[in-house]
């Protein structure tokens, strides 16, 4: 089977660990072990922020940048639907109210038009995400966070590799949060990253991630124990050395697909204009005009063929139980549409330029 992703792991990630095992110190009480340093160093760098706070999850990441910039209950933040379920949970775990508006059909992402109608009193934040790993549309939902006094936080998961008018995720937002699970782009098993560039942010976040401290048994605020362990901060360490050949490898794996698949005039293609380039952490497509059952006819067809194709968010989070139930009903057309005909394609730095090939000619043959 050729996986959708799968994490590339070197001799040197197997060292690394080897090496904080050997060395005993696996993790630090205030969450920054030297590995755990080196890694927020580098991420920093990579991201071209000024901090950047190491957790064990993206989620965490999530919700303690919600928690740093202020959001409680009572308050109300706008995000897509069309997202891992996460982006909703961590609103959610503040106490605060998710708030669905809808995208743009040809970036998937979060469409700054229905975010100003969303706008209430209550509304305390913006959430967009960097859907499968093109940025969202920073710069207008920065004009609107602007204007009315609210914090921006970008849900960069799927974002390490993706530039937006040649800088890249979280340039734009007051806290972006990326994931560092086994998919991604780069990864430590499990693992996530908050960059900021304001000081006073990166300090709450650093209290946050243990227990609201800054020194043992004295908690200044609420926190809780998002700490990444030394053993993830060295796989990053090297990950962090290999993006850009991974998404390069990503990007080329992507134009065989693309040159394959734009014959076919009943698929809308991934969009990628010159002002922001894509992380290609998923290749996704979408059958035009198509009903949901022929999507999932196509993808168990390449499965049996043994491609791991996948359909990501096919329940947007406003249709799921917990959500319909505790915060209502949204109207969001485009994301309804969008999760019937969407279906994603694999193209990490595993998958071969032949295999490449294979997976564009399977799906024109069966389309
Ligand atoms: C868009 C998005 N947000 C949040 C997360 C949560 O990250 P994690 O799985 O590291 O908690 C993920 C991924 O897994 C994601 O894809």
């Amino acid at each position: 089977m050729i996986y959708i992703n799968l994490p590339k792991i070197g001799e040197e990630e197997v060292q690394a660990v080897v090496k904080v095992l050997r060395s005993g110190m696996l993790t630090s009480g205030l969450g920054a072990g030297p590995a755990v340093t080196e890694f927020e160093k580098g991420f920093a760098k990579m991201a071209g922020a000024k901090h950047a706070v190491a957790v064990n999850t993206g989620t965490a990441a999530l919700h303690a940048a919600l928690m740093a910039v202020g959001v409680k209950q009572g308050d109300e933040v706008i995000l897509p639907s069309f997202t891992f379920v996460a982006t909703a949970e961590a609103v959610a775990l503040t106490g605060a109210k998710p708030v669905f508006a809808d995208i743009d059909p040809k970036t998937y992402n979060l469409s700054p038009q229905t975010v100003e109608k969303a706008l209430t009193k209550k509304t305390k934040a913006i959430l967009p995400v960097d859907l499968y790993g093109y940025s969202a549309d920073m710069k207008p939902l920065r004009e609107i966070a602007d204007k009315h006094g609210l914090a921006l936080v970008e849900d960069a998961a799927q974002a390490h590799g993706l530039t937006y008018e040649g800088k890249p995720a979280g340039a734009f937002a007051d806290a972006a949060c990326w994931s560092m699970y086994a998919s991604k782009n780069i990864m430590t098993g499990e693992g996530g990253v908050v960059t900021t560039n304001s000081d006073q942010i990166d300090e709450t976040l650093r209290m946050i991630r243990t227990h609201g401290e800054k020194a043992k048994y004295s908690s200044l605020i609420l926190g809780t124990n998002y700490r990444m362990s030394e053993m993830q901060a060295a796989i990053g360490n090297v990950q962090l050395t290999r993006l850009d050949g991974f998404v390069a490898k990503r990007r080329q794996n992507a134009q065989t697909l693309t040159k394959l698949l734009e014959k076919n005039n009943k698929l809308t293609l991934p969009y990628e204009s010159k002002d922001r380039l894509h992380s290609w952490y998923l290749y996704t497509a979408r059958l035009k005009d198509g009903a949901e059952e022929e999507r999932n006819t196509l993808m168990a067809e390449l499965k049996n063929k043994g491609i791991g194709a996948e359909a990501y968010y096919v329940n947007p989070v406003h249709q799921m139980p917990f959500y319909r139930e505790n915060f209502g009903s949204a109207k969001l057309p485009q994301t309804d549409n969008a999760a019937k005909q969407v279906f994603s394609l694999p193209i990490h730095p595993g998958v071969t330029e032949e295999q490449a090939r294979f997976i564009g000619e399977t799906v024109l043959s069966l389309l």
